[in-house]
């Protein structure tokens, strides 16, 4: 079968890695993919928010399954233009990305279906939403219901920063029209956890938890990102924690989904909080995390096009995910000013010394190749993520060493990257002992 990846980040690199290890894939292509995606597969340029294009591109290339990664093209229609031209498509309709694309649909989902999440109010107007915010006080949640490509959520510790972001946010319109509807919720506190699963509208099949780090710096100090890193499995997240996940969560909101007329195929991503109460929604997202699926994918044993057609087919109870007994740590390398202005074009050397290492890959989000015209192998910073350095081995710890051995043999001027990413994780392990060997399957 020919297959379509959309995107162009260290998520589609990581898709379109493992998708090309499946013997049942014959041609591959990523639109408009990057320097990583080259390495694996046919680059097409095609944006992802070419709807038009890129149906006429899997049309005229007769293109067995496209498998799209960001939100964006989901909530405006790409899965539906793709249906309505007959093709197979990997991800939800616009309806069903909703969940994601309005953050004030999805709270009411929640409310609506019993799903457990923070306290928090909906609005539309200004003056009422601040009186709302003074009375509720600090810390607490401002967030902009429509899509802001991950940066219209603030966590405010004093009622100042709420009442700045919320002033950015529904009269400056720092994020246009995502900010005219405002959700104010609690702050909550615990560990986070990302619970992904693959579902074909009814059935709800559960991914090993993960974990990300959204904050650019340290700590969890300084300014949201895209996610700079992350871990699987979760030791936060236990096999009996998965399932009541699984029960309260994620099965209630495809039933929702499906009973409101809006069937989900693809993957509900639950962002949660793990709070002394048990787990809570902090969001749910139409897709695949970034970059979550750098560490998931290099664990996942079973074919991916097997379970990714499953689900389009409606046949996903027939599967059983297979996961490999090991860990999975991503530390994301980003270029200089990233998250606001970045500098692009520096070149990057030492790729190929990271790969070497064993049971280490390096995925690429922002690079493109130093010649315009693609030829050469040397590479450039083209974006404000740029590698996404995973290695995978028995335990967190082990995996955490290996992944910063290899971002320690990359460089590029200016490159910065969290330095904290798993250790929290892999003390709870040292703690408690391998979680792993509850994974395999
Ligand atoms: N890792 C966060 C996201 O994919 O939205």
């Amino acid at each position: 079968m020919d297959v379509l990846v959309v995107g162009s980040g260290g998520r589609e690199h990581a898709l379109a890695w493992k998708l090309a290890q499946s013997p049942h894939v014959e041609r591959l292509f990523v639109a408009p993919g990057n320097g990583g995606t080259a390495a694996v597969a046919h680059n097409i340029p095609i944006a992802a928010t070419d709807i038009p294009a890129l149906v006429s591109f899997a049309t005229r290339e007769r293109i067995g399954l496209t498998v799209v990664g960001p939100e964006a093209p989901l909530v405006d229609g790409l899965a539906d233009a793709l249906a309505a031209s007959g093709l197979r498509v990997f991800g939800p309709t616009a309806a069903a990305a909703q969940i994601e694309g309005s953050k004030a649909f999805a709270k009411r989902l929640m409310i609506e279906e019993g799903i457990p999440t923070g306290v928090g109010a909906i609005f539309d107007d200004y003056e009422t939403a601040r009186a709302y915010l003074r009375r509720q006080g600090a810390p607490i949640v401002i967030k902009a219901s429509g899509l802001a490509a991950g940066k219209g959520v603030a966590v405010c510790r004093t009622l100042e920063e709420a009442e700045e972001a919320l002033y950015r946010t529904m009269v400056e319109r720092a994020f246009g029209a995502a900010g005219d509807l405002v959700l104010i919720e609690s702050c909550l506190t615990g560990e986070e956890a990302s619970l992904l699963a693959f579902s074909d509208g009814i059935t709800v099949t559960p991914m090993i938890p993960a974990r990300d780090y959204k904050r650019v710096g340290d700590n969890d100090e300084g300014p949201n990102t895209g996610g700079m890193g992350g871990y699987a499995p979760s030791p936060y997240l236990p096999p009996p924690l998965v399932d009541e996940v699984s029960q309260r969560v994620l099965q209630p909101a495809i039933e929702g989904l499906r009973r409101r007329g809006t069937p989900y195929v693809g993957v509900l991503y639950a962002g949660l909080m793990l709070t002394s109460l048990g787990p809570r929604v902090l969001e749910f997202n139409c897709r695949f995390g970034d970059p979550e699926t750098q560490v998931l994918l290099p664990l996942l044993e079973s074919d991916l096009l097997e379970v990714l057609l499953a689900c389009v087919e409606g046949r996903l109870e027939e599967i059983e995910l297979r996961w490999k007994p090991a860990c999975a740590v991503c530390v994301v390398m980003a270029s200089r000013g990233y998250p606001g202005d970045y500098e692009k074009g520096r070149e990057i050397a030492g790729l190929a010394e990271a790969a070497a290492l064993p049971d280490v890959v390096v995925f690429h989000a922002g690079t493109a190749p130093a010649n315009p015209d693609g030829t050469g192998e040397r590479l450039v910073t083209a974006g404000g993520r740029v590698l996404a350095v995973t290695a995978t081995a028995p335990t967190l710890e082990e995996a955490r060493q290996r992944a910063y051995e290899a971002v320690g043999r990359i460089r590029f001027e200016g490159a910065h990257y969290r330095r904290d990413i798993g250790v929290g994780a892999s003390a709870a392990v040292q703690r408690t002992g391998p979680c792993w060997r509850e994974w395999v399957s």
